[in-house]
C-alpha cells in the first residue's frame, strides 16, 4: 500500500467513527429533548386535553350549581373573597389548566409556575373540592358561560 492509499483508508475509518459519534450524540439529544416535555399552559394534573364545542347551557347550569356550593364562597365576583375573582378566567387560562386547578390545586401550586406565582398573593390556598373530572368539566362550562355573557 502506498501512502496515498493508507491516508485514504484512515480518513475513511476516522470519518466513519466520527459519523457514528455524531449519530449517537444526535440520538441522545433527541431522546432527552422529549423527556419532561410538557405542553405549555395546561398545568399539572389528570386533564391533558379538553375538546371545547359550542357552549352547552345545560352543562353550564349544572356547573353553576356545583360552583355555588363549592367555589363561590372563596371566589366572589368582587374579588373580595379568600381567592381571586374568576372573571375572564377562560380568556386567561387554557381549559385544561382550569380543570387541573380544580382537580389538583395543591399539585398546581407546587409545580405549575403560573399557579405558584398566583398563590404568592394569598395567605390561605385553594384545596381540592372534588375528584370528579365530570364536575370539573361542568364548572368549566359555567365559567365559559359567565365569561361569554360579560
Ligand atoms: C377555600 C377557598 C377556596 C375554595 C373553596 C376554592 N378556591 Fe379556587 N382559589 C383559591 C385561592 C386562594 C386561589 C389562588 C391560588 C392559591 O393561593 O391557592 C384560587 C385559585 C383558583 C383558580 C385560578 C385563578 C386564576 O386567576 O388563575 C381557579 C380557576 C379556581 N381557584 C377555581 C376554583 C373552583 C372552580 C372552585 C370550586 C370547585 C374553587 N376554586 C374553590 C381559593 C379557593
Amino acid at each position: 500500500m502506498n501512502i496515498k492509499c493508507i491516508s485514504f483508508v484512515m480518513k475513511r475509518t476516522y470519518s466513519k467513527i466520527f459519523m457514528k459519534y455524531i449519530f449517537i450524540i444526535i440520538f441522545v439529544l433527541f431522546i432527552f429533548s422529549g423527556c419532561g416535555e410538557k405542553e405549555k399552559g395546561i398545568g399539572t394534573g389528570p386533564v391533558k386535553f379538553v375538546e371545547l364545542e359550542a357552549l352547552n347551557p345545560e352543562l353550564a347550569e349544572s356547573g353553576k350549581e356545583i360552583f355555588d356550593k363549592k367555589c363561590r364562597i372563596c371566589h366572589l365576583e368582587s374579588g373580595k373573597g379568600m381567592g381571586p375573582s374568576l372573571q375572564g378566567i377562560t380568556a386567561k387560562r387554557k381549559p385544561e389548566w382550569i380543570m387541573n386547578m380544580i382537580l389538583n390545586p395543591e399539585g398546581m401550586i407546587k409545580e405549575d409556575s403560573e399557579a405558584r406565582e398566583l398563590a404568592k398573593s394569598f395567605k390561605n390556598h385553594m384545596y381540592k373540592q372534588t375528584d370528579s373530572e365530570e364536575e370539573a368539566r361542568k364548572i368549566l362550562e359555567y365559567l365559559r358561560q359567565t365569561d361569554e355573557v360579560r
